[in-house]
């Protein structure tokens, strides 16, 4: 009998034909996220869970006997009690590298967008603004050549780095729990204390995972470090950063702008201060969401179900 593993979420046909092949495949087809509920049933005779962001908790766990794999369909796995999964004997993996290079380039697409004022200035197009000479009160800030503060020198900070180095010319500091030395010779960055990088950075873009040291690591004290001029960018987690500090900062031009990705509750309530600020450009947490990057990180989650539920060790068990 092949083993019967859930997916919380739909993947594209070929990641099902693949799944089937080896074992016995039950998806939520809903078009909302699955339910708490449903999903406490359903995972009640799994051994193996595919999901993204879903909490992993001990009500979970409890409710699972078989369970032997739980495969975030993402990079992050900051939805995983990784301790109670291990009381549990239950083993997480994530889908690292295949997402590198997109989320960089969402990294770098907030950059031009605050900076060049990109979506501010399609609204002024289309709501027919644009009827004589455009005034300097509407031109944007340069960002080749300007120094770049990469918070978190992981895989997808140095993806930001080589776009910001070869592509833009630009000055790249970094600060990192530990220095990168390949990254400093192959690049030119250099390693910054946080503040040091926060005092001298144009643009600090925070790409650091999400754990207990990491939580709102950017906060008040900061954001007051930050240049008036600079943007601050975030495409890691919502809890990394105070929000109501950065709401603060851009309310009173401390900062210039930000570009948000990720948001301390998504989705954002329609009531939320950043709604209502020019100088924040928001996203709904789009960083790997290609059509190609999503269907790789899909098979490599299948990948990483199937080898857990067949007695494999899995290639990206986290924490790695
Ligand atoms: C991840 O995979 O963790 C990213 O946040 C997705 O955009």
């Amino acid at each position: 009998m092949k083993p019967k593993v859930f997916l919380a979420k739909q993947v594209p046909n070929e990641v099902i034909s693949f799944l089937t092949e080896h074992t016995e495949v039950e998806v939520w087809k809903g078009e909302s996220p699955i339910p708490r509920r449903e999903l406490l049933n359903k995972i009640q005779e799994v051994e193996g869970l595919l999901l993204s962001g879903i909490k992993i908790d001990s009500q979970l766990l409890e409710r699972a006997p078989h369970l032997k794999i739980v495969s975030n369909s993402s990079v992050g796995y900051n939805n995983f009690d990784i301790e109670k999964m291990a009381m549990h004997n239950v083993i997480g993996t994530h889908t690292p590298f295949v997402l590198d290079d997109t989320v960089a380039d969402l990294a770098f697409g907030l950059i031009l967008s605050a900076a060049r004022r990109i979506p501010e200035l399609d609204r002024f197009v289309k709501e027919g603004k644009w009827e004589e000479k455009l005034e300097d009160d509407l031109f944007g800030l340069d960002v080749h050549h300007k120094t770049i503060g990469i918070i978190g020198m992981g895989r997808v900070g140095e993806a930001i780095a080589k776009r910001a180095k070869l592509g833009f010319n630009m000055n790249v500091l970094y600060h990192n729990r530990n220095r990168k030395l390949d990254v400093e010779t192959s690049l030119g960055a250099v390693y910054k204390k946080l503040n040091e990088l926060l005092q001298e950075a144009d643009f600090v873009v925070l790409m650091v995972p999400l754990t207990e040291e990491t939580k709102h690591l950017i906060a008040e004290r900061e954001f007051s470090l930050m240049k008036q001029s600079a943007f601050f960018i975030n495409t890691s987690r919502g809890e990394t950063i105070d929000e109501q500090a950065l709401i603060k900062a851009l309310e009173n031009k401390e900062i210039r702008g930000a570009g948000l990705d990720v948001f301390e509750q998504e989705p954002i309530d329609q009531n939320h201060p950043f709604l209502k600020l020019d100088n924040v450009i928001t996203l709904p947490h789009i960083g790997s969401a290609t059509m190609q990057t999503r269907s790789q990180m899909a098979m490599v989650a299948a990948e990483n179900l199937v080898a857990g539920v067949t007695g494999k060790i899995p290639k990206h068990v986290v924490p790695e």
